[in-house]
C-alpha cells in the first residue's frame, strides 16, 4: 500500500454508544482523527497534531455491531502541513447490502519536530488519476479558505 493512504476498521461495541443505543458521533471522530493521525505521522515520519477539520459530514447513523471503515488518505501537502481526507463507511455484518458511506472530513495535520515547531514534509507529487483530481480540489479548498480569510 502506499504511504499516503491507511484503512482502518473496527466494530462498534456497546461501550461507544449514547444513550440513545447508536454509536456517538464523538467515538467516530476519534477514530478518524487517528486514522488521519497515523497516515500523516507515516507520511512525514514525525509526530503530527491535528491543526483543523474542514466540513464533517455525517450522512447515516452507526449502530452497535456495524463494522466502520476509515479511509485517510493524503490529498495535499503545504510546507508543514498534510490535508488527509477521511471517508467513513459502515457496514451492517447481517445484511448482504455491503458497506455504505457513513461520513467524511478533511483533516489538517501539522508536522511536529523535536523542538515542538512544525517542520517540513516531503513534497507530494499525485500520481494517479484519483489522487490528481483530490490534488487539484484541495488547492481550491485551499484558495477558498485563503480568500476567506483576507476578506
Ligand atoms: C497546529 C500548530 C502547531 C500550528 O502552530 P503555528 O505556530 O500556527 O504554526 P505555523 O504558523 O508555522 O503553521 C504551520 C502550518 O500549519 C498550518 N495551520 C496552522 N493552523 C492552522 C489552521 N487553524 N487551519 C489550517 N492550517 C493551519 C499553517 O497553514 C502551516 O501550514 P504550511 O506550513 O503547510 O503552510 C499549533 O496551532 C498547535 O500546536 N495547535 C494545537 C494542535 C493540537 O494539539 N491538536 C490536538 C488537539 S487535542
Amino acid at each position: 500500500m502506499k504511504n499516503t493512504q491507511i484503512i482502518m476498521s473496527q466494530v462498534m461495541l456497546p461501550h461507544q454508544a449514547n444513550v440513545a443505543g447508536n454509536v456517538h458521533g464523538g467515538e467516530i471522530m476519534k477514530f478518524m482523527d487517528t486514522a488521519a493521525g497515523a497516515v500523516a505521522v507515516r507520511y512525514a515520519r514525525s509526530n503530527c497534531v491535528t491543526a483543523r477539520v474542514d466540513e464533517l459530514e455525517f450522512h447515516l447513523p452507526i449502530f452497535v455491531g456495524a463494522l466502520v471503515t476509515c479511509t485517510a488518505t493524503v490529498v495535499f501537502v503545504g510546507k508543514t502541513s498534510m490535508e488527509v481526507f477521511v471517508n467513513v463507511e459502515v457496514e451492517d455484518l447481517e445484511s448482504t447490502n455491503g458497506p455504505q458511506k457513513a461520513l467524511s472530513a478533511y483533516f489538517t495535520m501539522v508536522s511536529m519536530g523535536r523542538n515542538g515547531r512544525p517542520q517540513h514534509v516531503p513534497e507530494f507529487i499525485p500520481e494517479s488519476e484519483e489522487e490528481k483530481r483530490l490534488h487539484e480540489e484541495a488547492k481550491e479548498r485551499r484558495a477558498r479558505k485563503a480568500s476567506r480569510q483576507t476578506r
